[in-house]
């Protein structure tokens, strides 16, 4: 476990709609490109997340990449908390594909169809389509590393 936690990744979001029409989503470290051509990108999410049926249910996924400062967020978004996304800023995308896009509290991030699942071990490998992306260049990602959070 110290050695992976010890790699140092971005923080993401990723989100989606459940049935009901609300936003849903968690925090993920386990986030990176697969290919370029077509775009494709992968996430690694838990078989008992929350956040899993409406990944199915919106067919896709958004990954917000936080921006350094986000770390209020990014514990938030870690719990199991059923109004996670009250008092927190959130668009649909323009595409109406993906999940909440949170661009106030995003460095960039990736609108995503669902194309593969993978299982693996206790997780799902979700594997989505980018469809749609933006990036606000003047604003540092944060990073995770060794259970802390870090700014570029
Ligand atoms: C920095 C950080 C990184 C995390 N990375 C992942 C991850 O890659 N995959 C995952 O399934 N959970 C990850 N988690 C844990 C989830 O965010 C947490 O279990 C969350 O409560 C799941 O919410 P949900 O059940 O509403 O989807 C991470 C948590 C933190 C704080």
């Amino acid at each position: 476990m110290n050695v992976m936690a010890t790699f140092p990744s971005g923080v993401v979001v990723v989100t989606a709609y459940g049935p009901d029409g609300l936003p849903r989503g968690l925090t993920v470290s386990a986030f990176c490109a697969v290919s370029l051509d077509p775009p494709l990108a992968l996430a690694c999410i838990a078989k008992t997340s929350n956040t899993l049926p409406a990944v199915q249910h919106t067919d896709g996924f958004t990954a917000n990449i936080l921006a350094t400062g986000r770390e209020q967020l990014a514990r938030r978004m870690a719990t199991k908390l059923s109004d996670k996304f009250e008092g927190i800023a959130w668009a649909r995308a323009q595409s109406g594909l993906g999940g909440p896009v949170m661009e106030e509290d995003a460095a960039a991030y990736a609108v995503c169809t669902l194309q593969q699942t993978i299982e693996a071990g206790d997780h799902w490998i979700l594997i989505g389509g980018v469809v749609d992306g933006g990036h606000r260049p003047g604003v540092a990602p944060m990073i995770f590393s060794r259970r802390e959070y870090r700014p570029l």
